[in-house]
């Protein structure tokens, strides 16, 4: 199955794939990795006034030559600049040179100023002007959406949290109690496994299967976020990456390949809880043997 559209429940529907700015940089060469990100097939791009490529961005896209409907763009209010939500998406509009966003997301629940409550309705009444088609939420916990959904006209319609091989046990919650309200769940930094965790029990998996099917295991973990469902927010600065990020949406992964991926995470959360721990009781003992030295050099007696 290609990377289809998802359902929102505003009646919109969203790419399931999207090409992200955060790390791109700015300039022209950011310029270029959209454009070339439009041209292999994304027809969702993820960007934030955090990011500071905005205004990139939107140039790649008018470059495109698509037409507005038939790209899709989020971006976010990260609280920069001294901005209020409501002068921050002009800003990003502007910035973009679009006169509405797909979806306008608060980036972090801090962000959400005086309070949750009101900060959304702030966020509806973006979508109400028009500016925005839908509102959602990122890195938003069940209490916070509790709350934001206990004084909520319109639910979000997103709520984009990183979702890896690794964290997959502890998201599915989350994950969870946003199905219950329509939420869905966009999940970024997919790759975590082989960008900033490799070498864990996910590697095992991951070339095993990697090599049966011919593919990259960056493909593997995007077919594998695919398969649960959730908008994948995924980045590259290489064409080549690109165009397999956009094929592993046709990659034939099995039940049991992500069974098998799904077992490997599980594991690997473990051993990092007990790496964490571990790290911290070495620590502890560290800070106590300075302690004892310390005392024992200004002649104290603490035993
Ligand atoms: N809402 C939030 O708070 C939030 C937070 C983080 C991210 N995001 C969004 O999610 C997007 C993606 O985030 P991410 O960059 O963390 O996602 P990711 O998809 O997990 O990682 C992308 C990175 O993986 C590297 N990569 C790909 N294949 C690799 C391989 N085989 N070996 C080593 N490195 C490989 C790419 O490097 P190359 O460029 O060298 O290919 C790229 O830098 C962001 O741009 C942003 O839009 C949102």
């Amino acid at each position: 199955m290609p990377w289809d559209l998802i359902k929102l429940n505003d009646g919109t529907s969203i790419p399931s794939v999207a090409y992200g700015t955060w790390r791109l940089g700015s300039g022209d060469q950011s310029v270029d990795y959209v454009d070339e990100a439009i041209s292999v097939g994304f027809s969702h791009i993820d960007t934030a006034q955090g990011y500071g490529n905005e205004a990139e961005a939107g140039k790649a896209i008018r470059e495109s030559g698509l037409a507005r409907k038939d790209i899709y763009i989020t971006t976010k209010f990260s609280n920069r600049d001294g901005l209020t939500i409501e002068e921050a998406i002009q800003s990003s509009l502007k910035k973009l040179g679009v006169e509405y966003v797909d979806l306008y997301l608060i980036h972090w629940p801090g962000y959400a100023q005086p309070d949750i409550p009101t900060a959304w309705a702030v966020m509806e009444k973006l979508k109400a002007q028009g500016l925005t088609k839908s509102i959602g939420v990122s890195n938003f916990e069940i209490p916070h959406l509790e709350i934001l959904i206990n004084s909520a006209k319109v639910y979000p319609a997103a709520n984009q949290i990183q979702i890896h091989a690794y964290n997959f046990q502890d998201q599915l919650p989350l994950i969870e109690f946003g199905k219950k309200y329509g939420i869905v769940s966009e999940g970024y930094s997919p790759l975590i496994p082989i960008t900033r965790m490799p070498g864990g029990p996910v590697d095992k998996p991951l070339n095993e299967i990697s090599s049966r099917l011919n593919a990259k295991p960056e493909q593997v973990l995007l077919a594998w976020a695919k398969s649960k469902g959730v908008v994948v927010v995924t980045s590259t600065t290489k064409k080549e990456r690109m165009e397999g990020y956009i094929a592993a949406g046709d990659l034939p992964l099995t039940v049991e390949d992500i069974a098998a991926i799904d077992e490997a995470g599980k594991q690997g959360a473990r051993q990092q809880t007990a790496r964490t721990f571990i790290r911290r009781a070495v620590f502890i003992c560290g800070l106590g043997a300075i302690a004892l030295g310390l005392a024992g050099a200004l002649g104290i007696d603490i035993l």
